[in-house]
């Protein structure tokens, strides 16, 4: 395993639309590996592939309770709102109120290339949501409703 980079702000591949992954090969356990331990060395809750350079659909997040590695992810059902702060390991030190649903059910697939629901609520359900931004150019300021 290795930390790779993270990219901050004012590089465009924070810009851009990740590809889907098709190959669940050895290079992609090599980037998730990579992801989780950058995740965990920046003390972050999440890590999409774009913030190490990689414009693939791949994401990891942890709050807490252990990691969920999601390829390909996709929200699949969403309920209720919260408003809550919200920062980026991409832009170190800022952070801002946006609005997530209070509950998301995200389908994606692991590792192997098997496709699984999960379900989170409060912060997971708002870091799925930031993550899979990332995977569509979108950053949380392009959501934020107010300074925190
Ligand atoms: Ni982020």
């Amino acid at each position: 395993m290795a930390i790779r980079n993270i990219v901050t702000e004012g590089d465009s591949v924070l810009r851009k639309t990740c590809r889907s992954v098709l190959n669940f090969d050895e290079r992609l356990a090599q980037l998730l590996d990579d992801m989780k331990e950058t995740m965990y060395k920046a003390e972050g809750v999440g890590l999409a592939a774009p913030q190490v350079g990689i414009l693939r659909r791949v994401c990891v997040v942890d709050v807490g309770d252990g990691v969920i590695e999601l390829v390909n992810p996709v929200i699949e059902s969403e309920e209720g709102m919260q408003e809550g702060s919200e920062g980026c390991l991409s832009l170190p030190g800022k952070s801002a109120i946006v609005r997530r649903p209070m509950k998301v059910t995200v389908r994606a697939q692991d590792r192997n290339g098997n496709t699984f629901t999960v379900t989170g609520e409060e912060l997971k359900a708002r870091a799925f949501c930031h993550e899979i931004d990332h995977l569509n150019g979108i950053l949380y300021v392009d959501k934020a409703i107010r300074k925190d």
